[in-house]
Formats: C-alpha cells, structure tokens, sequence
C-alpha cells in the first residue's frame, strides 16, 4: 500500500511552512486512495435492518428486486439504492479497517455510515483539534477510524465518553454489551493506543473530569436527545472552523425523531442547517 506522509502539527498549535519542517513534529499518515476497478462496479446486500413488521418477507422482496437492478446496489442499514460507487467498498485501507473492527452483524451492515465517518476522520486529522466521540460503547466507531488512519501511530488525541451500562435514567434503550464489564473490555481494546482516552460517566456531567478544549472532529451517537443536546452545549463552541460534526440518528425516524426534532432549533438559532444524509446521519460542517 502506498502511504503518503505529512507532516503536522496537532493539539492546539497550527501547521505552518515551518512547523512542517520540524523533526519533533508528530507524523500524520494519511491511508491512500485505492484504485478502483474502472469496469466492475461492487454491491453490498446484508440484511440487517429496523422498523418492519416482516423482515423474511422484506428481504425476500428486496432480494427479488436486485435481479432487476444494475450493478452499484447496496441493501443494508435500512438504505436500498442502485447504480451508486459504493465508493467505501473499492477503499481498501477502509475496508481493511471496517473488517477487522466489525463484532457484530451492525457493524457490519452500517458500512456507508462508518465510511462517512472515515471519510469526516480524513479530513479533520489535517486539522488543529482532537477527536471526539460520544457515545463511545463498544468502542469499534472509534477504532474503526483510529486504524483507518494508521491504528496506535494516529497522533491526535481521541476521547471516547460513555456509561457503558444502561442507566435507567437515560431515554435511550439498553444495547446487547452494555453491562458490567464492557468498560474494561473497551480499555483493554485500547491498551496498545496511547492517544485514545476512554471516559467513564453520564454526559455531560463527565465532561468535568476531562475534555479537549479545541474540537476538529466530533460524532455524536447517543440515541437520545436530551444527551445529545447537553454535548452540543458544551462541544460545538470548541469545534474549529472547517471541523466536522456527524449526528448518527439525525434523520432516522421512528424512536429517534426526537433528536432531529430537538437539535433542529438549535442548530437554526446559531444559524446552521444539518445536511441530512441517505445513511440517516446528519452532517454539520463549523465555521
Ligand atoms: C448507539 S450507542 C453508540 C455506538 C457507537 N458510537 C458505535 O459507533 O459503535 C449509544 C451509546 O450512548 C451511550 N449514552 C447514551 N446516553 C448517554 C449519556 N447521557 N452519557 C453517556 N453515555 C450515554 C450509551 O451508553 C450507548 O453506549
């Protein structure tokens, strides 16, 4: 794989022509460009899907229908689309990062969101400003990104804040690992990552025992929106200008309405618009 170095500086000081040149310098590597097939177009069809009566007969119907379809269909996450690149699937350095991370069924089905986040990731770690994700859980967004962009050598600092146990006060449903022991789990995941910091507690109460004061890379997947709101509140004024937010459940429907439904006004009353994308995230880009 060809790889291609820059040299940059992070945690709150800015690159310059001489920064760039300095020995000290943390080194950026940055996953190159695969080169795509100019003649085969992939599909992608795992059917691990919500919000139907009938999954069998839905997957049935939907596996019929790709008979019919050109190349380029991907059915999964609850997105069904044809003649597209699925441009993540011709990435191997993603690939190779998604595949190694994926646990369970959802990981991988939600391939074009976590692309989305590598794709955000990119960008951002050319940036001032750590990375942030709440809603951390078992930790495989995270390292998903991390080893897109070079695994324990990535030097920015990741900060991954989380309960890690369904508290009953939380609005959102439990999740199949939350429990006992998934925050040593997810530690333990992290063990050989020295610029990863896992944060224990309930948002945004766990802000005070640790948290980046400039911001270039920020994903918020609490599936709730009081939470939500609350880490708006204190993270968005420390974004950068040109970082990137994406909301995971931004344009889901259903039991997550409710988080478009509240962070709507308050992105319009800072003059923002989320940018809702197909994979039901929401995009926000910081000026
Ligand atoms: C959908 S999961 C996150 C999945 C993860 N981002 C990924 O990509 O695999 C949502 C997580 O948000 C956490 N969460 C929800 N509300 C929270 C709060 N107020 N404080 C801390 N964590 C919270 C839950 O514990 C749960 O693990």
């Amino acid at each position: 794989m060809l790889l291609r170095t820059l040299r940059n500086l992070v945690g709150g000081r800015s690159r310059s022509a001489s920064a760039s040149t300095r020995s000290d310098a943390p080194v950026l590597t940055l996953p190159a460009r695969s080169k795509p097939d100019a003649d085969r177009v992939p599909n992608f069809f795992l059917p691990v899907f919500w919000g139907t009566q009938n999954q069998s007969s839905v997957t049935q119907s939907v596996r019929t229908l790709t008979e019919s379809l050109n190349s380029g269909w991907h059915f999964s996450d609850n997105l069904l689309t044809w003649s597209r690149n699925l441009s993540m699937l011709d990435d191997a350095p993603f690939v190779a990062a998604w595949q190694a991370n994926a646990e369970s069924s959802s990981d991988q089905a939600i391939v074009w969101r976590r692309y989305i986040l590598a794709c955000a990731a990119y960008h951002c770690a050319q940036l001032e400003g750590d990375f942030v994700e709440c809603g951390a859980y078992t930790g495989v967004g995270i390292k998903t990104v991390v080893d897109f962009l070079g695994g324990p050598a990535f030097s920015k600092t990741f900060w991954g804040y989380d309960v890690f146990e369904h508290d009953t006060s939380m609005l959102n449903h439990p999740m199949p690992e939350h429990g006992q022991g998934l925050y040593e789990r997810v530690l333990a995941k992290f063990a050989g990552y020295p610029n990863v910091r896992i944060m224990r507690g309930l948002i945004p109460e766990v802000f005070a025992s640790g948290c980046p004061e400039r911001i270039a890379y920020l994903h918020i997947d609490l599936n709730q929106a009081p939470a939500e709101i609350a880490a708006l509140e204190v993270l968005f004024d420390r974004m950068v200008p040109g970082g990137i937010l994406i909301l995971d459940d931004y344009e889901w429907a259903g039991v997550y309405r409710g988080q478009k439904l509240a962070e709507d006004p308050w992105f319009d009353s800072r003059k923002y618009r989320v940018m809702p994308l197909p994979t039901g995230q929401g995009l926000v880009v910081k000026r």
